[in-house]
């Protein structure tokens, strides 16, 4: 509309006695004016917001980790809103009693929707691809289905422990963490989370392998998955171990962390490992606030190239 008046303008009652060839010259210059800008702009880049998927956790000294996760991703986007959701239904109303609210995965989405966000990176802030991660994968599929066409895109990124690469760096970063506090022959045990069913057993056993080639004596074993405590103790046996450090092999050190592992009631590890005669260390730290843990999630983020509202993409 604003071209064709541009055009048509030169034409009229000023220039009547122009030569056809400087009136033509006239008429490009101003279509070339009136052009340029919308050819030399960039096109404006679409908001980008990013949604932050965990299971959630109630204790207040394991926020640490959300605390530095929640850093590297402002860090990484630092014009793009940054939202929370847990997906935990127990925690969010914990959390809603204590005046300390946050919100889900469909909640999350419409705050970023109403923050004027055209492509959301959501963010899996899961350990590994596990029941948790299907979960937040279909709850975000069947948002998208309830409210076509409200974003350009949406981003899935992948759990934390994808490939080899992502669990020699995990293990390097968690060793390195140790570095000091740790004397040669101690043992080092994270505690996975696992589930009784499902592939998460498999992706922790390639877990192991690389902290075992990284460090004989850095172990792994689970809450729920099929390596348990009775394996471990077998393994730490034979493996003539005196001293122990404990350290959770979760995002956060909540309630697993300081109960199932490190707490004082006598069937959690600490107290098993300590009746077993060893010597009991613990970390009570979670993945998050470990040094190259959140780099990877947002390595991750970045990555991530499939966009939940489209077809899969075939190359
Ligand atoms: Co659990």
């Amino acid at each position: 509309m604003t071209r064709a008046r541009a055009f048509r303008a030169p034409a009229g009652p000023r220039f009547p006695a122009a030569p056809l060839a400087a009136l033509t010259f006239l008429v490009l210059l101003l279509v070339c004016a009136a052009a340029a800008p919308a050819a030399d702009a960039a096109p404006t880049p679409p908001r980008e917001g990013i949604l932050l998927v965990a299971f959630g956790t109630s204790v207040p000294e394991a926020e640490a980790s959300f605390t530095a996760m929640d850093a590297a991703f402002r860090a990484a986007w630092p014009h793009s809103p940054v939202v929370w959701a847990y997906t935990s239904q127990i925690i969010r109303k914990k959390l809603a009693r204590e005046g300390r609210p946050v919100g889900g995965i469909a909640a999350g989405l419409a705050r970023l929707a109403k923050d004027g966000v055209q492509v959301v990176r959501v963010q899996s802030l899961h350990i590994m691809a596990g029941e948790e991660f299907a979960a937040l994968a279909r709850a975000v599929l069947i948002d998208i289905q309830k409210h076509p066409g409200r974003f350009r895109a949406v981003y899935l990124g992948r759990p934390l422990l994808e490939s080899r690469a992502d669990a020699q760096a995990v293990a390097g970063s968690v060793l390195r963490a140790l570095d000091g506090r740790r004397s040669p022959g101690d043992a080092l045990v994270l505690m996975g989370h696992g589930q009784e069913h499902g592939r998460a057993d498999l992706v922790l056993e390639g877990t192991r392998a690389a902290f075992q080639s990284a460090d004989p004596l850095a172990f792994i074993a689970t809450v729920e998955g099929a390596r348990g405590f009775e394996e471990l103790l077998a393994e730490l046996r034979a493996r003539k171990v005196r001293r122990v450090w404990l350290q959770p092999l979760m995002l956060v050190a909540g309630d697993h962390a300081r109960n199932d592992l490190a707490g004082e009631e006598e069937d959690s590890w600490a107290s098993r490992l300590r009746a077993a005669g060893f010597t009991v260390e613990t970390n009570l730290t979670g993945l998050g606030q470990v040094p190259g843990i959140a780099a990877r999630f947002v390595e991750h983020a970045r990555a991530s190239r499939d966009d939940l509202t489209a077809e899969p993409r075939k190359e």
